[in-house]
């Protein structure tokens, strides 16, 4: 049987999230998302993602501390940095060095230490490229920062505020794992033929970079630029449609209601920023929007997805659009890395088969 994109194929069975799109429902490990991200840091969370169980208090400051030693990268890999132009695209060079990542724990069959370190290392590697495509020279990481403020520091060198490392911190946890996506499917196409866990990254990394995937927060970005006033929404949108273009933010493969990560990052924009015109034009866009969308595509239940609000955080902390898919993949490793794991735990190489349709 052929079905284009795979559409409604099962074609992994997995322990790590529960997607369901009919209720609008999002699980990790069985834990709704809401409550697994309540109150937990990013490595908390992505231990959680990787054993299947949350860290026990004694094993906390071990577990920092691997995630804190692999912040600090290999000095080849500072060096390939410092090689690439100025004008590469931020993901062709996250792209580049994660393929060239190793140190000798690599040596080794994939395990949890190895995802510590591509994950670890990601945040560091973006904060380099961005910081020397604008002439700026790289920050060491600042070991009494976690994760998601080290994340910042390294991009800014400032201290960050606590709302914006909450709201960075919100969307990492929110966006770490979403099932069978096209990138994680991609890592585990790659780890299925026993290849190693950074070329399962280096496969999920060039298949994020597409903008029906990952892409799609600076794109809409670019569509509530266009709009700008509340008064333009309908016909920059209406425009969009007549000529066959999707607007982005919103759709979803899976989700057929609100997207839960969208409804809990709304939540957050609200919290960070009340009043801001940008911020509210959001809010209305996505009224106006999603009532267009049921207008003129009547059934496809079209409602905002992640990137949506994504874009809307990320503009609320300064970050710029060129930083959006970058971010994104630094959380997605999380997931890359629990799913190559698993598929290793009882592999078989995919390898569907083609319809020959040609003359
Ligand atoms: C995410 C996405 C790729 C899912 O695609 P999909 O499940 O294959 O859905 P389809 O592309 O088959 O869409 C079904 C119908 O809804 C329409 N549609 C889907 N998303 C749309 C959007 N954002 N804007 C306008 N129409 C859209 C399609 O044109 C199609 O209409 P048709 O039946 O008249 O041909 C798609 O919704 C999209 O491109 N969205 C915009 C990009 C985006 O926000 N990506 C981030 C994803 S997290």
């Amino acid at each position: 049987m052929f079905q284009k994109g795979l559409k409604n194929i099962v074609a992994v069975q997995t322990h790590i999230a529960s997607v369901d799109g009919d209720s609008g429902t999002l699980q990790y490990r069985g834990v709704p998302v809401a409550q697994a991200i309540h109150s937990r840091s990013f490595e908390e969370l992505a231990f959680f993602m990787w054993e299947g169980r949350f860290l026990a208090r004694d094993e906390l400051e071990q577990f920092t501390g691997q995630f804190n030693y692999h912040r600090e990268l290999p000095e080849h890999i500072q060096q390939l940095i410092r090689l690439l132009p100025a004008e590469l695209p931020l993901m062709d060079g996250l792209r580049t060095t994660i393929s060239a990542y190793s140190t000798d724990i690599f040596n080794r069959l994939p395990g949890r230490e190895q995802a510590i370190a591509l994950t670890a290392a990601m945040p560091a590697i973006i904060a380099s490229l961005y910081r020397q495509k604008h002439g700026l020279r790289p920050i060491p990481s600042n070991t009494d920062l976690g994760h998601t403020a080290n994340f910042l520091w390294l991009l800014t060198g400032i201290l960050p505020k606590q709302v914006h490392i909450d709201a960075l911190g919100t969307y990492l946890k929110l966006t770490m794992e979403h099932g069978m996506n096209a990138s994680t499917f991609a890592a585990r196409v790659t780890i299925s033929t026993e290849s190693d866990l950074t070329a399962a990254v280096t496969s999920a990394l060039g298949t994020m970079k597409g903008p029906l995937h990952g892409g799609a927060p600076s794109g809409v970005i670019d569509l509530l630029e266009e709009i700008a006033v509340p008064d333009h929404i309908r016909s920059v949108v209406l425009n969009k449609l007549q000529q066959g273009a999707k607007i982005m933010g919103f759709g979803h493969r899976i989700y057929r209601t609100a997207d839960p990560r969208s409804v809990l990052l709304r939540e957050k924009c609200l919290e960070l920023q009340a009043h801001d015109p940008w911020l509210d034009l959001a809010v209305q866009a996505e009224e106006e929007i999603t009532e267009l969308l049921a207008e003129h595509k009547p059934g496809r239940q079209l409602h905002t997805n992640v990137e949506f609000y994504a874009a809307a955080v990320m503009r609320a902390i300064q970050l710029p659009p060129e930083l959006f898919t970058p971010v994104f993949s630094a959380a997605r490793s999380v997931g890359w890395c629990a799913h190559a794991l698993e598929q290793l735990e009882d592999n078989v190489i995919f390898r569907p088969q083609s319809e020959y349709i040609g003359s």
